[in-house]
């Protein structure tokens, strides 16, 4: 119901499952309190000395932001203790995270990218946190990197939270996708869009268009007959936007549409794209086929990937259905 808080919203899902320990609900009240940690830290920016790089490089080789070390630690630290978890994964660590001795260890994993956009974060844009939580196997009892290998279709939770203009929760867990906007005057997340859908037409579009010589010729052609519009075949004009942080084109394509592609290319032959399977196109891909969208690396569905990297990457299309089969239906040909 629209108004009420996330503790309420959750609660009210529980009861619908009388089989449900609570567990899980106490779990997405820690993640929501972590990012609500991580907001306020985003927000105090160069008053509390957060910009700039912290001057190391994570697994991927990619320079480090203070607020990537920062958001990574304050998301490990408020969820380490509270006994919901059998072990993290975030992209800014090279290992798994296992749970503490002395901290009792629960049934869920969880994947995350504890500061999605961070190139933005110097410039005053939208960044975000996304997670993605899955079932710890049975009988796992000191979890491995093989145990979170499983592929998006097992994920039973996935969300991202965006520090925008305001500061908004997005959820699914399963059961279509719910938007809570941060009131900073009671602390709490309030249920501001219900049941959010992705129409399934669009005509706006988001690439980077600075790697368009590298692309393949299915994701060069569908670029092409957006850019010509009306006078190249397509129905009608299309608009483009490109924010480089996905949480915030995600959001966008929950609230007006759109396709959003960050495909394979030949600029750097050994990546298989840019964005990583396990916290950025496995929790994206689930809400937005949650939503009604759709997600493909444009020959497979992305979340039929059965992993073999906690930290490999994946061709990326997804948004808005019709135009993502049109993507696909161009490799197809090709192939
Ligand atoms: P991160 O900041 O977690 O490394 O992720 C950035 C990602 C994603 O959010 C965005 O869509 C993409 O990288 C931007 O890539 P370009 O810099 O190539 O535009
Ligand atoms: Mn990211
Ligand atoms: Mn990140």
């Amino acid at each position: 119901m629209k108004g009420e808080s996330l503790t309420q919203f959750i609660i009210h899902e529980q009861r619908r499952n009388p089989s449900a320990s609570g567990d899980f609900t106490l779990l997405l009240n820690d993640l929501a309190t972590a990012c609500k940690a991580i907001g306020h830290e985003v927000n105090r920016g160069p008053l509390a000395g957060n910009l700039g790089l912290a001057g190391s490089e994570n697994i991927q080789g990619e320079a480090q932001k203070k607020l990537d070390v920062i958001t990574h630690e304050l998301f490990v630290r408020s969820l380490e203790w509270t006994g919901h978890l059998a072990a993290m994964a975030s992209e800014e660590s090279d290992e798994i995270i296992q749970i503490p001795s002395g901290y009792p260890r629960g049934k869920y994993l969880i994947c995350f990218d504890p500061l999605d956009g961070s190139s933005n974060i110097d410039v005053n844009l939208s960044v975000g946190t996304i997670f993605s939580i899955l079932r710890c196997p049975e009988g796992a009892k000191h979890p491995s990197e093989a145990h979170f290998l499983q592929p998006g279709r097992h994920q039973i939770c996935a969300g991202f939270c965006i520090y925008g203009p305001t500061t908004i929760l997005v959820l699914t867990t399963g059961n279509g996708v719910n938007g809570f906007t941060l009131d900073r005057d009671i602390g709490e997340f309030v249920l501001t869009h219900p049941n959010m859908r992705i129409p399934a037409d669009t005509s706006e579009f988001a690439i980077n268009m600075s790697n368009r010589r590298y692309w393949e010729q299915p994701v060069q052609r569908y670029v092409e007959e957006c850019v010509k519009g009306r006078d190249g075949g397509r129905e009608k004009d299309f608009n483009m936007r490109w924010i480089a942080s996905m949480v915030a084109e995600i959001y966008r394509l929950l609230t007006r549409g759109g396709i959003f592609m960050y495909p394979v290319d030949n600029k750097e032959p050994n990546k298989p794209g840019r964005l990583r399977l396990m916290y950025e196109a496995n929790p994206m891909s689930f809400i937005i086929e949650q939503a009604g969208g759709l997600s493909s690396t444009g020959r497979e569905h992305i979340m039929d990937i059965l992993p073999e990297d906690i930290h490999q990457r994946v061709p990326v299309i997804l948004g808005s259905r019709n135009e993502v089969q049109r993507v696909v239906s161009y490799h197809l040909e090709q192939n």
